[in-house]
């Protein structure tokens, strides 16, 4: 069969290759972020750093595990750090996110053998049978709220001569996946069991319903019976005698209210690398709350020939707009940014402090997971300097 423009000739890797190799090229002298054409993603690296050690540390001071959501970054870059400081392994939300990773991490010389944890259900053989052969590269772990699911992947690991860990997905209020009873759960562990190529460790329990829940109190109580309903699946599977050594899950949002209601062993936890919008408004000064925003999508302004507003190059294609718009971080005479088409957006100034053509403008995007995704680097600085670019490594991997 032939294929239509899916051929090896890799014209678009040329042209990103280009542009990276444009800015940093020959450097005999230090980069300036100026340099980046945009719309770019920008991380501080100082920023990252600390947003890594601080979760870090805050999970380790508890003597709870940590197990980083790669579906924020998707970057080998970000994972080793975040493994480099302590990770006990990583979450990767879909099978192509945790071969990306897995080979990504490879690549960049990190010998390790690393345990992956996919916190979405596989569904079919076809998936099955990858898993099957992503576990020669990786200790890996996943999720399932059926037996069906269960004995597809165990089908696939006895063909291919690899193990892998099932965990029981329980829903605990969001709706999305998981077990909705002890008697599902039940059959999950029992099915994972009896699999010769299986072993079983526990429970997933995620609570995205909660993570963005304004005012601690209220995040609390919410979060409290999410974990009281995941509690009880684990008391349930504990009677019948299933071990239960991994109860996994939490985001940013909920992580520090988790590790005092102490119901999770581990934390999976994604956005606190960068923070975005969405989270500095619902978490506000809560002690959640306290990771630095150290991602900016970097515009510049293409017209100014208005009154009140200028036009900057980046608008629907260069962030997700599920979370509205993003917040104009600097500089200081910047007002607002109101989309203005999929490559544009308007950015508000007072009449008498106009921008100009050419001025850079820093966004704090709305919703950082998708916005990244959209991207195939970060660009990482130390105040204007480049430092060095990261590949977006699974870039576009959900399936
Ligand atoms: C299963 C699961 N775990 C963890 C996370 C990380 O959450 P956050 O990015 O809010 O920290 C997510 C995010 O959607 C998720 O779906």
């Amino acid at each position: 069969m032939s294929t239509i423009g899916a051929s090896s000739s890799g014209v678009n890797d040329r042209v990103r290759r280009r542009l990276v190799d444009a800015v940093l090229g020959e450097r005999d002298r230090p980069v300036q972020r100026r340099a980046v054409p945009t719309p770019a993603l920008v991380v501080d690296v100082d920023l990252l750093d600390a947003n890594i050690e601080r979760m870090a540390d805050q999970a380790r001071t508890a003597g709870v595990d940590l197990r980083p959501h790669v579906k924020s970054h998707k970057s080998a870059f970000v994972a080793r750090r975040q493994l480099e400081a302590g990770a006990t392994g990583l979450s990767c939300a879909k099978l192509s996110e945790a071969e990306a990773l897995v080979a990504g991490l490879a690549d960049d010389g990190y010998d390790r053998r690393v345990s992956i944890l996919l916190t979405s259900p596989l569904v079919g053989e076809a998936p099955s049978r990858r898993a099957a052969d992503l576990a020669r590269h990786c200790d890996l772990l996943v999720v399932a709220d059926d037996p069906d699911g269960v004995d597809e992947l165990a089908r696939a690991l006895a063909l291919e001569g690899t193990r892998a860990t099932i965990l029981c997905d329980v829903d605990v209020g969001l709706g999305r996946t998981g077990v909705t009873d002890v008697a599902q759960a039940l059959a999950v562990a029992q099915r994972a069991v009896d699999a010769e190529a299986l072993d079983f460790c526990g429970v997933q329990g995620y609570g995205g319903h909660l993570q963005h829940i304004h005012g601690r109190r209220e995040r609390r109580a919410a979060t409290q019976q999410s974990m009281d309903r995941l509690r009880g699946v684990v008391d349930a599977l504990e009677s019948a005698d299933y071990e239960i050594t991994v109860v996994t899950g939490g985001g940013t949002g909920t992580a520090g209210l988790d590790l005092a209601i102490g119901v999770l062993t581990e934390l999976q936890p994604g956005s606190y690398v960068f923070m975005d919008r969405q989270y500095h408004d619902a978490l506000g000064d809560d002690p959640e709350g306290r990771f630095d925003q150290s991602l900016t999508i970097e515009t510049t302004v293409v017209s100014a020939h208005y009154d009140g507003f200028v036009t900057v190059d980046a608008g629907l294609k260069a962030m997700a707009t599920d979370a509205g718009a993003p917040r104009v971080l600097w500089p200081a005479e910047a007002g607002d940014y109101h989309f203005f088409g999929d490559e544009h957006g308007r950015v508000t100034c007072d009449p008498g402090r106009a921008l100009h053509r050419g001025q850079r403008v820093a966004l704090m995007p709305a919703h950082c997971d998708p916005t990244v995704d959209r991207y195939d680097h970060l660009w990482l600085t130390r105040g204007d300097e480049v430092v060095g670019v990261a590949e977006v490594t699974a870039r576009g991997c959900s399936q």
